[in-house]
Order: C-alpha cells, then structure tokens, then sequence
C-alpha cells in the first residue's frame, strides 16, 4: 500500500470542512489509516517546511498553520496514492484550481489554502514518521 501525509490545514479544522475534506479520500477509494487533531508548533513546522525556509512567505504559512488545532491523516490505497491525493486537492493557489478539487470548491487564498499532501513518495515517508512515529514501519 502507498501512503501519503495528509493535514487539514486550520482554516478547514475552523471552518468545518474537515468531515467534507475526508469524504472526499474515502468516496474516491482511498483509506484513512491514522488521524489526529493537533496544534502544530512553529519547531515541527520548521521541520515540515524545510524547503520554504528561505521563502518570503514562510513568517506567514508558520503563522497560519499554528494558530489553531490542524487536522493530520494518513491516506493510503495503491501505488501513485501520493499523487491522486495531490490531484484531489488541486493546484496551490485555490484561484487557479480547477473546480471539483478541493481547493477549487472551497479557498480563494494562496496561503489559507485548506490542505496538505505530501508530494512525493520519499516525502510521504519522511513525514508519517516525523508526525506519527508511534506507527513505526507498520504504516
Ligand atoms: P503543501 O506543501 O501545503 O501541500 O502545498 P503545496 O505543495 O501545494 O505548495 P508549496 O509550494 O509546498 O507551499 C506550501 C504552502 O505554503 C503556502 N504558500 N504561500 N504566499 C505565497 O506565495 C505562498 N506560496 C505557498 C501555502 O499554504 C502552500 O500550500
Ligand atoms: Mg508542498
């Protein structure tokens, strides 16, 4: 099974759209293997967003990611989940995503943008463990 690291972002825990943002992984087929709601600090976020540290708006996506409780799943389901979950979700910034994803359907801002998926297998595996260690290799 392929896995990939999922967080409803805390605009969607806020608004109430995390039954809706499940939902829509469980409709297309794919399983929720472990979830938890949890405020995320900006050390772990430091860590998560590694590759934005240097980037203008990382003050910003740190800001908004801990100011309230965020949603953390594991999706799982066959070889290329990771890549179906980030299709599910749509482009980056929700203006530009196409309608029936999940940005399309519900942001209109680039950094409030509702959802995480992990974008690459290596990614996906880097952060289970680093969100779920307890799990272990067993998912
Ligand atoms: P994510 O990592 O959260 O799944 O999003 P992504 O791959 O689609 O986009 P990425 O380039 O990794 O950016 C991470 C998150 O940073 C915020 N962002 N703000 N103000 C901006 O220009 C800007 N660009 C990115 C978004 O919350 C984005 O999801
Ligand atoms: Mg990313």
């Amino acid at each position: 099974m392929e896995k990939t690291l999922v967080i409803c972002k805390p605009d969607a825990v806020e608004r109430g759209l995390v039954g809706e943002i499940i939902g829509r992984f469980e409709h297309k087929g794919l399983a929720i293997l472990a979830s938890d709601l949890r405020l995320l600090d900006s050390e772990v976020l430091g860590h998560h967003y590694s590759e934005h540290t240097e980037k203008p708006f990382f003050g910003d996506l740190v800001a908004f990611m801990s100011r309230s409780p965020a949603m953390l799943l594991v999706v799982g389901g066959p070889e290329g989940t990771v890549g179906v979950v980030r299709t599910l979700m749509g482009a980056t910034d929700p203006t530009q995503a196409a309608p029936g994803t999940i940005r399309g359907d519900f942001g209109l801002a680039v950094t409030e943008n509702l959802v995480h998926g992990s974008d690459a297998v290596e990614s996906a595996l880097r952060e289970i463990g680093m969100f779920f260690p307890e799990l272990g290799a067993g998912v």
